[in-house]
């Protein structure tokens, strides 16, 4: 996280935390106990201007909601403490949609680069919860084509391209992926490996590895999910040619619109969607461009340009205060 807020010119630091559970075997109050217990052991650590919490895999905004509640106990009304939280309490519009909104542009950004366009594309995304589903659905609204797509629930394809809002109301309807009647049904380890033009891993980190790389026939890969690539994966993949967009950048809309919700809770004035979005792509494309330009100087591929840029930043700031060595 240190140097995704870095690379995005957010001015946070970083640090993840989480419970070892699996939410979808929890009822709803006992997911609210457990946040509500959590959120006492942790709140003297946490605080609006020392560690801010967000969302990730397996929690929502209604997660967010007990721990603004339950932090707020301690320490008087703090809505600034937590970003991601339901908009009724201070949170941002658009920030559901922001890691699917900051991976449409970043996808957008490196299509351009090589005169090619979301429109003109084929894709195929593994995951359909938060980050997932809404890149789906901003990639179809641009006109790209959506051609497999898989979550826990099964894997389907469409070679004329899923009508990703249909699949949306059936999702939320109950329906599982695999019930899905726009589609046919595929084995869920071919789902990667599908031809495409640009692959999206929107899931679980460790996907791509040395066992499936070789067989990858997608030309672009946006690491929509935390580090979906192994190592030994990520050697194989460069070989190929495949062009790896990296997590610390496609993935930092989360983080960037968290920081504009913060922002806002500060300011205590509330941001249109339509501002969010304009500011949320603005960052995207800074980003973009200061990586291209950190590859183009050290001679570098987009992942190790990400990281000399964002390290480079925090070693720079580090200097500035006095603290090396
Ligand atoms: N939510 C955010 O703002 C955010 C920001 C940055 C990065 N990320 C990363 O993006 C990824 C997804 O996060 P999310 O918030 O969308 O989570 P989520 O819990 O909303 O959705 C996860 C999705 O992955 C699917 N999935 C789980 N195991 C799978 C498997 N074995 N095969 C296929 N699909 C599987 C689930 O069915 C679900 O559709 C994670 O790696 C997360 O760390 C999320």
């Amino acid at each position: 996280m240190t140097w995704k807020t870095a690379v995005a010119a957010v001015p946070y630091g970083g640090a993840k935390g989480g419970i070892g559970c699996s939410p979808g075997d929890l009822s709803r109050s006992e997911l609210e106990r457990l946040t509500r217990v959590f959120t006492q052991k942790i709140h003297d650590l946490i605080g609006t201007h020392t560690d801010i919490p967000a969302p990730d895999m397996g929690t929502n905004s209604q997660t967010m909601a007990w721990i603004f509640d339950e932090y707020s106990k301690f320490h008087g009304h703090s809505p600034a403490v937590v970003t991601g939280k339901p908009i009724d309490l201070g949170g941002s519009l658009g920030r559901d949609a922001a890691t699917g909104r900051g991976v449409m542009y970043a996808t957008e950004a490196l299509l351009a680069e090589y005169g090619k366009s979301i429109s003109g594309s084929t894709f195929v995304i593994q995951g359909f919860g938060n980050v997932g589903s809404w890149a789906a659905q901003l990639i179809h609204e641009k006109g790209g084509k959506v051609i497999a797509l898989g979550d826990v629930s099964g894997t389907i394809r469409n070679k004329a391209g899923i009508d990703v809002p249909a699949l949306m109301k059936h999702r939320n309807e109950g329906g599982q992926l695999k019930d899905f009647h726009g589609a046919e049904v595929m084995d869920a380890s071919e789902l990667l490996v599908h031809e495409c033009d640009v692959l999206l891993p929107c899931a679980l980190g460790g996907v791509l590895n040395r066992e499936n790389a070789p067989d990858v026939k997608a030309k672009f890969i946006i690491e929509a999910a935390n580090h979906p690539t192994d190592p030994e994966a990520d050697e194989i993949l460069t070989k190929k040619g495949v062009v790896v967009l990296p997590d610390i950048y496609a993935n930092a809309g989360g983080v960037i619109v968290s920081y504009f919700e913060w922002v806002q809770n500060i300011q205590g004035f509330m941001w249109e969607e339509e501002k969010v979005n304009m500011e949320l792509h603005k960052y995207m494309n800074s980003a973009f461009q200061n990586i291209k330009a950190m590859c183009k100087s050290q001679d570098c591929n987009l992942r190790m340009g990400a990281f000399t840029l964002g390290v480079n930043r925090v070693a720079r700031a580090t200097i500035l205060r006095g603290w090396e060595a």
